[in-house]
């Protein structure tokens, strides 16, 4: 387990965040009255229910019930530990923890692998710029424009044909076979026999992740003429999944904020042209198939993707399934068509930065596209191909959840093809069109937000004096002169209950992120800032109070009651009376209606 962190040190390291800054590296934030609104990082959704608090410093999902302060939301998003939490904010706000008190906590085996790749990333770029074999490799980058600038920011490098560059390097390092292979540096000789390199006379990419981690490599080969496949990629390892990296985004990330705005392209050399023609909001799919995730992630940045595929058949397909993918995310899709046999990297090369700029303002919306494409393939004039075409985008109109927005576009799909709208609405509610559409649709978050949410059995009157409690600490004071923990019954809302009952004794600072490292687990969190951000107004704060805590004793005396009488039952083996006290009774624990007494 994680080392020891003193509380101090925990508490330091969250007052000197802000969870604002801290989530909006993650999440596109904007104001709202008090606080900030997003898309929740944490499910998929296509209207923000990611509330987070400057004031409070904490964050809530009312979406998937998501919440904590900031700790919760890099444990979460970050995937880690809460020990690895406290030493990123730590990092990230230059706090020294270089002290021996946590010693041991940064040995995560992730850790471990970013550390492992970033110095084969070194070995590799060394191989490019030293070797005389590197050469071959320097030449090639400058036939194909790259600048050195470029390498060094992109960390591009070179992987000699020597068998085992990486892994002798790496074991003179101290790094253990086992932990190059798992990094997916090295692989197992095809005839058993100890291991040599994965990458082997290429061209290197360095792939990080989004804080610029080095998560894994890409691979070219230098001459076309070459057997083997053009690129290689590193295997999925604990800290590279295809489908949640893109490739360049760690340089990208500020420039695509800014502009409000990314180009998706697909290949590494694609990427790295048009960034070096100056168009610096731009991350590559490099040869994966969009994911959620990856929407996801890009949301973090923009609202907006621009599609920017090849000039072929597969590329038009990947525009194709990519834009679903990021619709269904909540990302807005435009599409730029290039020229056929066209990929970015040529043709920017060929048509300069400013070309570029000229076609990208020529982008359609994605259903734009999409009508475009099936009416330039299809021969209108046939009846035959008027129905193929209208039944090849009604999937796509289909998927469409803004009404307003599917109306236009079913009435530019009427225009086009002459047909009535009321035909084509027709067409779309019958069922085969409806499977098809399943077919396109990319599946949503596979557990839905009912299931996600929580039950909200609480004890009603018990969670209103809580809320009250976290909404103004002056009411604890008033809770307490009447009631004491033994009176709550609620399990979760005793231990919230007691802990600010206690931090009122004490002198203790009472802010909702300092309750919450407080508590003890991650449900009792996310109830609080439920609490916090619910919009609830008490309009008579004492009187609620006093009605509550007065019908928590008269249901406390009455739960004695039916316990005595239940007892009794139980001893006179009268099945039917003891089942009727114990709906009784459970009745009265998790009772939904305050009434006024
Ligand atoms: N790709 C891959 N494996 C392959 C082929 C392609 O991983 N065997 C990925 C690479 O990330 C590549 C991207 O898919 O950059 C696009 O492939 P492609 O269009 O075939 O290559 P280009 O990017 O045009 O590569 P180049 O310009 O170097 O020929
Ligand atoms: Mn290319």
């Amino acid at each position: 387990m994680g080392g020891y962190i003193p509380d101090e040190l925990i508490e330091e390291i969250r007052v000197r965040s802000d969870i604002v800054e801290v989530i909006s590296d993650r999440v596109l934030l904007k104001k709202s009255g008090a606080n900030y609104k997003g898309l929740c990082p944490f499910h998929s959704e296509k209207t923000p229910s990611f509330i987070v608090s400057p004031a409070k410093q904490i964050f809530h999902c009312f979406g998937c019930n998501e919440g904590g302060n900031v700790y919760q939301f890099v444990m979460k998003i970050e995937n880690i530990s809460f020990p690895d939490s406290v030493l990123l904010l730590a990092r990230k706000y230059g706090i020294n923890i270089t002290d021996q008190k946590i010693k041991g906590v940064n040995s995560s085996q992730k850790n471990t692998l970013y550390d492992v790749n970033a110095m084969a990333a070194e070995f590799f770029q060394r191989q490019l710029s030293d070797l005389p074999q590197g050469k071959t490799a320097r030449e090639y980058l400058r036939k194909r424009g790259i600048t050195d600038n470029i390498i060094e920011s992109f960390k591009i490098g070179y992987a000699s044909t020597s068998w085992d560059g990486v892994h002798q390097f790496l074991k003179k390092k101290g790094i253990s076979t086992d932990i190059q292979n798992s990094a997916g540096l090295i692989k197992e000789r095809e005839n058993g026999g100890g291991y040599v390199d994965r990458f082997r006379e290429r061209i290197i990419f360095t792939i990080s992740d989004s804080e610029g981690r080095v998560v894994g490599f890409g691979g070219r080969i230098l001459n076309d003429t070459d057997s083997r496949p053009k690129y290689l990629n590193s295997p999925e390892t604990l800290v590279y999944k295809k489908g949640n990296i893109l490739y360049g985004l760690n340089i990208t990330k500020d420039s695509i904020r800014k502009s409000k705005e990314a180009f998706l392209v697909e290949g590494y050399f694609d990427l790295i042209t048009v960034y070096q023609h100056g168009i610096k909001n731009i991350i590559a799919t490099s040869g994966t198939a969009l994911t959620e995730d990856h929407a996801r992630i890009l949301r973090r940045y923009t609202d907006t993707v621009t599609l920017v595929f090849d000039g072929d058949e597969a590329g038009r397909n990947a525009s194709d399934r990519g834009g679903i993918v990021l619709l269904n995310g909540g990302v807005k899709v435009k599409v730029i068509s290039l020229p056929h046999g066209n990929d970015p990297d040529n043709f920017i090369r060929e048509k300069s930065g400013e070309g570029f700029l000229n076609i990208a303002r020529e982008s359609k919306t994605f259903m734009e596209y999409i009508i475009n494409k099936a009416i330039a393939e299809s021969d209108l004039k046939s009846l035959d191909e008027k129905i193929r075409c209208i039944n090849s985008v009604i999937p796509f109109l289909s998927i469409i959840s803004n009404s307003v927005e599917r109306s236009i576009y079913l009435s530019l799909l009427a225009e086009k093809t002459g047909v009535s709208e009321k035909a084509i609405m027709d067409e779309m509610s019958k069922k085969e069109y409806r499977m098809q559409n399943t077919e396109y649709v990319t599946k949503k978050s596979s557990t839905p937000h009912s299931a996600l949410r929580t039950p909200h059995s609480h004890n009603k009157a018990e969670r209103i004096l809580v809320q009250l409690m976290l909404l103004d600490n002056k009411n604890i004071e008033k809770i307490k002169r009447h009631i004491s923990i033994d009176d709550f019954k609620d399990n979760d809302l005793t231990e919230i209950a007691s802990v600010l009952f206690t931090l009122s004794n004490s002198n203790d600072n009472m802010t909702i992120s300092h309750i919450m490292d407080m508590l003890s687990g991650e449900r009792l969190k996310k109830l609080v800032s439920e609490m916090v951000f619910e919009d609830i107004e008490y309009q008579e704060v004492d009187k609620n109070i006093g009605d509550c805590i007065r019908y928590i004793k008269k249901n406390r005396i009455d739960i004695n009651e039916l316990v005595k009488q239940l007892k009794t039952a139980v001893s006179e083996g009268n099945h039917q009376q003891f089942k009727e006290l114990q709906g009784q009774i459970l009745k009265i624990k998790q009772n939904s209606i305050i009434h006024d007494s």
